[in-house]
C-alpha cells in the first residue's frame, strides 16, 4: 500500500508535465522497478499525431536507461474513472513484467483499483516467440 501511494503521487506529479497540445487528455505514469526503484514518465504529443507517446512508455524508457529490466507494478492516472494502459502500452509492460505484475489505474482523487497484467491480456506475443531469442 505504501509502494501504490508513493506510485500515484509520483504519476500524479509527473502527469502535470504532460505535453497534450492536441487531445488535452494528460496522463502520468510511475512503476516500481525490480530493484526497488521508482520511475515515472507522462504521454508527450506530436504535431504528427502517430509519433506521440505514452505516459507508460516514458516510466519504461526511463527504467531501462537506468539498467532496470523489471516491472513490479505499474501506476497510471488520467482524469477518468478508469484508465488502463493501451494494447501498445501493454506490450511494452509485458516485456518487462510477469505473471505477478500489478498494474493500477487511479483516477486524479486517489481512488485506485489495481488489475494483475495478465487478467489484462491473458494471451500474448512473447519473447519466447522468437527462435533465437535471448
Ligand atoms: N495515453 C497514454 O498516455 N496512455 C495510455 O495508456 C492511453 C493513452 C495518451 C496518449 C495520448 O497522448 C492521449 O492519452 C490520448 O490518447
Amino acid at each position: 500500500m505504501e509502494n501504490t501511494q508513493k506510485l500515484f503521487e509520483l504519476a500524479c506529479s509527473c502527469r502535470l508535465n504532460a505535453y497534450t497540445p492536441y487531445s488535452h487528455f494528460k496522463v502520468g505514469a510511475a512503476l516500481l522497478s525490480g530493484n526497488h526503484k521508482f520511475f515515472c514518465g507522462c504521454n508527450v504529443e506530436n504535431a504528427s499525431y502517430p509519433c506521440g507517446t505514452c505516459a507508460e512508455a516514458g516510466a519504461i524508457s526511463a527504467m531501462a536507461a537506468a539498467g532496470e529490466t523489471k516491472i513490479l507494478e505499474i501506476l497510471i492516472v488520467a482524469d477518468t474513472p478508469q484508465i488502463l494502459p493501451c494494447g501498445n502500452c501493454l506490450q511494452k509492460i509485458l516485456e518487462f513484467g510477469d505473471d505477478n505484475t500489478l498494474v493500477h489505474s487511479a483516477d486524479l482523487n486517489g481512488s485506485i483499483k489495481t488489475f494483475r497484467l495478465y487478467d489484462l491480456i491473458p494471451h500474448f506475443f512473447k519473447a519466447g516467440d522468437i527462435k533465437n531469442a535471448d
